[in-house]
């Protein structure tokens, strides 16, 4: 049976422009609500200004107005799937910090919670402190 969030995050991975690394990176974010928010990694000729596929799916949800967030399905062409970078787990852990990730490629699928991808984050409480 396909699952939305898989199928969203491929066809946004079609869309990625990656005229550089040519690895293209697809992300769909679903937030508690259920609207689903897509992302896809957009390189740039001055490469550090590249933006990675969970990053835009994050900033697109927030501009709409969402914050929590239940699952997040990363599409890649890697084997195994390859899972967020670690900048992408610092910025997805601000606002779903329990989010369940799952990464898929080509030869199946992997699945984390942030938690475990990113153990001890640095958040918001810790200014309050
Ligand atoms: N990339 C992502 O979009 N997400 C990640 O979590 C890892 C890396 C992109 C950035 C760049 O366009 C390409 O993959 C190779 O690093």
């Amino acid at each position: 049976m396909s699952d939305p969030l898989v199928e969203a995050a491929k066809e946004a991975q079609s869309n990625a422009y990656v005229p550089y690394s040519g690895f293209r990176v697809g992300a769909a974010l679903q937030a508690e609500d259920g609207r689903i928010f897509v992302g896809a990694n957009v390189e740039n000729a001055s490469y550090g200004l590249t933006n990675c596929a969970e990053r835009v799916a994050l900033g697109c949800a927030v501009a709409a107005g969402a914050r929590r967030f239940a699952r997040l399905v990363v599409a890649t062409d890697a084997s195994p799937p390859s899972a967020p970078c670690g900048a992408c787990r610092q910025v997805l852990a601000e606002l779903a910090a329990d989010l369940v990730v799952e990464a898929v490629g080509p030869d199946g699928s992997r699945r984390w919670r942030l938690t475990e991808l990113l153990p001890d984050r640095f958040g918001p409480e810790d200014l309050a402190r």
